[in-house]
C-alpha cells in the first residue's frame, strides 16, 4: 500500500470517528467517570477508540497500536516497526461541556519517526493531514505556519495537566509568556493547538502531554514549516518524536527566543517588567 492510500484510509477512519462523536453529542446520552480521580473520560471516548482500533486492526493486522483508552501501555513506544498512535477524543472536557474544540488524532509511526498524521475536528469541519516530507494540508489546502520573528507580538497556545499538583510550576511559564508575548490561548485540545500553529493562527504552542495528544499534530505543524523541538534533552529509550515532555512548536523566527524564556521561567530566573 502506498503512503497516499494509507493516508486516505486514515482520513476515512477519522471521519467515521467524527460522526460517532457528533451523534453522541446530539443524543447527549453518554456516561462518564474520572480516571485517577481527576481525568474525565466519557463512554464516547471508549466507543470511538474501539471503532478506530477495529478498523485499523482489519486494515493493518500486523501493526502495533498505542491508544489512550484501550491500549495505553507505553512500552509500545520502545518497539521498532510500525505503530499507530491514537487519541479517540482530544478535548474530552470540551466535548462533555458542549464546546467545539474537539478532535480525533491518529498518527502512524515507523521506527520512532512520525510518517503520517491526521487530526479531524468534527464540530469545526476541519481535517488536517500530513505525510512526512510532503507538506501539511487543511481540507486539501496547503498550510503555512507563522513566519513571525516578533516574539512580543506572538499569540501562544498552551494547556495544563489534569493533575493539580503538576500545575504550580507552570504558572511561572505562564507569567513569563503573558509578560513577554501578545497573549495566551488555552483551547483544550493539544492536537488542535498544534494544527493552529500549522495554520499560523497561533505563533507558538508549548506544553507537556502524552504521545497520543501530540504525535499527529507535531508532524502537521512541522510539515507546515513550524519548528518543533523540546526545551531540554530527551531521555534514552523513547523515540524523541514521541516524547511529550516540554514541547515547543513555533514559528522558526521565535522558537529559540521562546525556548530561552520558558527555560528561564523554569529556573526562576525570569524577571517580569
Ligand atoms: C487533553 C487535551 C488538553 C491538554 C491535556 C490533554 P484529552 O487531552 O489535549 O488540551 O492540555 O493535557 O490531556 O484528555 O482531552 O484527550
Ligand atoms: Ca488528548
Ligand atoms: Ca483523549
Amino acid at each position: 500500500m502506498t503512503d497516499a492510500e494509507r493516508l486516505q484510509h486514515t482520513i476515512d477512519i477519522a471521519h467515521e470517528a467524527g460522526t460517532l462523536i457528533r451523534d453522541a453529542r446530539q443524543g447527549q446520552d453518554f456516561g462518564y467517570r474520572y480516571k485517577q480521580g481527576q481525568e474525565l473520560v466519557t463512554d464516547t471516548d471508549v466507543a470511538v477508540d474501539r471503532h478506530i482500533s477495529t478498523r485499523l486492526d482489519a486494515l493493518f493486522p500486523d501493526e502495533a497500536r498505542l491508544s489512550e483508552e484501550l491500549a495505553p501501555d507505553r512500552s509500545a513506544l520502545a518497539s521498532e516497526g510500525p505503530l499507530w498512535v491514537v487519541d479517540p477524543i482530544d478535548g474530552t472536557v470540551n466535548f462533555a461541556h458542549g464546546l467545539r474544540h474537539v478532535a480525533v488524532s491518529i498518527a502512524w509511526v515507523v521506527d520512532g519517526r512520525i510518517r503520517l498524521g491526521v487530526v479531524h475536528a468534527p464540530f469545526l469541519d476541519e481535517t488536517f493531514t500530513a505525510l512526512a516530507g510532503q507538506g501539511a494540508f487543511l481540507n486539501d489546502q496547503a498550510l503555512h505556519a507563522s513566519r513571525s520573528g516578533d516574539r512580543a507580538r506572538s499569540l501562544v497556545g498552551t494547556g495544563f495537566p489534569y493533575r493539580r499538583d503538576s500545575r504550580p510550576p507552570l504558572m511561572r511559564r505562564l507569567a513569563a509568556v503573558l509578560d513577554r508575548c501578545q497573549d495566551v490561548r488555552r483551547n483544550g485540545s493539544a492536537a488542535l493547538d498544534l494544527c493552529d500553529v500549522a495554520c499560523g493562527r497561533l505563533d507558538a504552542y508549548y506544553e507537556s502531554v502524552s504521545p497520543w495528544d501530540f504525535a499527529a499534530g507535531w508532524l502537521i505543524a512541522r510539515e507546515a514549516g513550524a519548528r518543533t523541538g523540546h526545551l531540554y534533552p530527551c531521555p534514552d529509550g523513547i523515540p524523541e518524536e514521541l516524547y511529550g515532555e516540554n514541547l515547543l512548536a513555533a514559528s522558526p523566527g521565535i522558537h529559540a527566543e521562546l525556548a530561552d524564556l520558558l527555560r528561564r521561567a523554569d529556573a526562576g530566573a525570569f524577571e517580569p517588567r
